[in-house]
């Protein structure tokens, strides 16, 4: 099991993201806070068997939306922000009530951090963490995991509405402000590699910790990249890795955990 082989080379936090059959999917998510569903289940399932594990979730109804939209869809194609803040909150602490150490909102709705921070709270979940994605651009290197979950929009992208434009830099500091006076435990920016400059001026202005999310589109490439021998997948993922770190993360998400962390234990592959 990769939680297992995770652990062994020293990574002892994970992220869970769904995969939902087509079946269980609805315009207004509902299967996103089923107790029994397939991330609460699994949450379980992985503290029984490691107790010290650290699990982040993903909260958004995209894997569970009929629509493949982070929110609920209005008739008109506009995204309803605060009924769709009153869905996470029960995702949120379904998560928690499982046994998530750390929820993380990646939906980019206005006010859900501080929603969801009182959720918990009123839940009794006061210990969980929050790790808000705070700048998570509009981006097309998203592209791998959407095809992987078959959660492209059905319509319409989501920039304009609620993932930033990337062209946008000082919006990022407005973010940071709603999320800590919100409450949130960590700060997120993603991508990573094309938006380092974002990581800096979060962590130049926040004392919150930041971490960064190297996604699927920039995995990809790396991966591609090392296949058709066109550069060395080692070093150019130890080197964006590093390149993150530089720019002021303290937490990274990659799909490299594993292959990484084989590497810096000097194992070979
Ligand atoms: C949305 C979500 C996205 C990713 C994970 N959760 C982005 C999106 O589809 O808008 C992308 C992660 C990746 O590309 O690795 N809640």
């Amino acid at each position: 099991m990769q939680v297992a082989k995770a652990r062994d080379v020293g990574v002892n936090s994970i992220v869970l993201f769904p995969k939902v059959p087509d079946a269980l999917k609805t315009p207004t998510g509902d299967e996103a806070y089923n107790d029994y569903g397939l991330v609460p289940r699994t949450i379980r399932m992985l503290k029984d068997k490691f107790p010290g594990l650290v699990i982040y979730t993903d909260v958004a109804l995209d894997p569970y939306s009929s629509d493949g939209h982070d929110g609920i869809v209005r008739e008109d194609g506009v995204i309803m922000n605060d009924e769709t803040v009153h869905q996470l909150c029960k995702q949120a602490v379904a998560q928690a009530r499982a046994g998530a150490d750390v929820v993380s909102p990646s939906d980019m709705m206005d006010g859900r951090v501080g929603a969801i921070r009182g959720a918990l709270d009123d839940a009794g979940f006061q210990h969980v963490l929050i790790m808000s994605y705070t700048a998570k651009y509009a981006s097309s290197f998203y592209g791998p995991f959407r095809e992987a979950l078959d959660s492209n929009p059905r319509f319409g992208g989501k920039n304009g509405s609620y993932q930033m434009n990337p062209a946008n830099y000082r919006e990022a500091l407005v973010e940071v402000h709603e999320d800590e006076s919100e409450g949130a435990d960590i700060l997120l920016v993603k991508p990573g590699l094309p938006y380092l400059h974002i990581i800096r001026q979060i962590r130049d202005n926040s004392p919150l910790p930041i971490a960064a999310y190297q996604v699927s589109g920039e995995y990809s490439m790396i991966k591609a990249g090392g296949i058709l021998k066109m550069i060395d997948e080692e070093k150019v993922m130890m080197e964006s890795l590093l390149c993150l770190r530089r720019a002021g993360a303290d937490i990274i998400l990659t799909y490299f955990a594993l292959q990484a962390a084989r590497c810096l234990c000097g194992e070979k592959r």
